[in-house]
């Protein structure tokens, strides 16, 4: 994040902390519930916001030399991600052109050669087909034409981002739109994997997101935990097209208004969050983020999965990989036990069939955002304010 706009962000934080007002949606919103809880909603979420969207498969670190592969299933059926000996991030489909066994299951490592296990016919990490055992005995086939099933696949920004369809495109101006200025100036390309934890949940996917989208709930649900950290009550907010950047609160910001603005660092008084459509939250510490990744289960809208990955700056790790576990750990524990645990009564109030609309507060405007946006997504019109 360039100083200018760190700057101007803390200015505005405690001009909020001041004035005692908080960002502001401009209205109320009744979204229906059905969002949550109908299978028919599920079903063409995950057409349209997941197959049809490119995804988030991991980041720079998770494949950090040439030769290094790991596996996914996050998004529905099997994908390899490799980086080939040029360097370059290519995705396939896992599956070998014989008769389609998976060809790698290991869920991540380095390795230049895959070697299907089924009878042994051997791909190269730009996915062609280089070895196929007693060909003699199988029949005369034209390898040029049975590689790996290529899916396009990105690295920016220290994200490593793979698109379902083999047809798809990845825009980096669609995927990072808003954004890209403070993106480009983090560096997680160098940033390191330190901790990995999966949450298996009984909410719908969009209840995960919607825990990262207000600082309302900081005082009241998080009253011994991030609000001894946090002001709650107050966050700078920008949205841009699908995308969105929340800058959190922190109490450290008391302590630079006796300080001169050229000495304010973000990490100081501010803690970014970004959403990057369809289902990605990052968590912006001190060299340090944790990313969030939500899928939901296509044919049940009341479970999902969420997939938090914690990375830190390399220094950082080597000097103190206890931090990074205690860290790690702690977030994990309040998402899952504090919001996730809440989500969860949620989901089931609402699998009531009871209750027809949730509402959300003009304090809450991520949450606006992010269901107008999902729902043009899906080609319905935008829930109006209130009136
Ligand atoms: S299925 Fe892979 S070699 Fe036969
Ligand atoms: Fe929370």
């Amino acid at each position: 994040m360039k100083t200018a706009v760190q700057i101007e962000v803390l200015r505005e934080l405690l001009q909020q902390l001041d004035d005692g007002v908080n960002a502001d949606a401009g209205g109320m919103r009744a979204f229906p519930a059905e969002a949550y809880t109908s299978p028919e909603i599920a079903q063409r979420e995950w057409e349209v916001l997941f197959k049809g969207q490119p995804q988030l498969v991991g980041m720079t670190s998770d494949l950090p030399s040439p030769g290094s592969f790991l596996t996914t299933e996050d998004f529905g059926f099997p994908v390899l991600v490799t980086r080939d000996d040029q360097g370059v991030v290519r995705a396939f489909l896992n599956a070998c052109r014989h008769r389609g066994s998976m060809v790698e299951t290991a869920p991540k490592g380095q390795k230049s050669r895959f070697s299907c296990p089924f009878h042994a016919w051997t791909y190269d990490a730009k996915g062609a087909l280089i070895g196929v055992p007693m060909e003699q005995h199988f029949g005369t086939i034209d390898r040029s034409c049975l590689g790996l099933i290529e899916l396009p696949a990105l690295e920016h920004f220290g994200f490593l981002v793979v698109h379902p369809d083999p047809k798809g495109v990845i825009d980096p101006a669609v995927l990072f739109e808003g954004v890209s200025e403070d993106l480009e100036t983090w560096g997680w390309g160098r940033y390191q994997l330190a901790y990995e934890q999966t949450l298996d949940m009984k909410m719908n996917w969009k209840l995960a997101t919607d825990t990262f989208g207000e600082t309302y709930h900081f005082k009241r649900l998080h009253r011994d935990t991030l609000a001894n950290n946090f002001h709650g009550d107050v966050l700078s907010y920008r949205s841009y097209a699908r995308n969105h950047r929340m800058i959190l609160c922190l109490r450290g910001i008391d302590d630079l208004r006796g300080r001169p603005e050229t000495e304010w660092r973000i990490e100081d008084g501010g803690f970014p969050v970004y959403f990057l459509f369809p289902n990605v939250v990052v968590n912006v510490g001190n060299k340090r983020i944790a990313v969030v990744r939500v899928y939901p289960d296509p044919t049940d809208p009341g479970r999902s999965i969420s997939k938090i990955s914690y990375y830190f700056d390399r220094e950082v790790l080597a000097e103190n990989p206890g931090f990074a576990q205690l860290f790690s750990e702690g977030f994990t524990r309040v998402v899952a036990d504090e919001d996730y645990a809440t989500a969860e009564t949620t989901q089931r109030a609402l699998a009531s069939g009871l209750m027809n609309e949730v509402i959300f507060g003009r304090n809450e405007p991520p949450l606006h955002h992010y269901h107008n946006t999902f729902r043009k997504a899906l080609g319905l019109e935008p829930v109006p304010f209130l009136t």
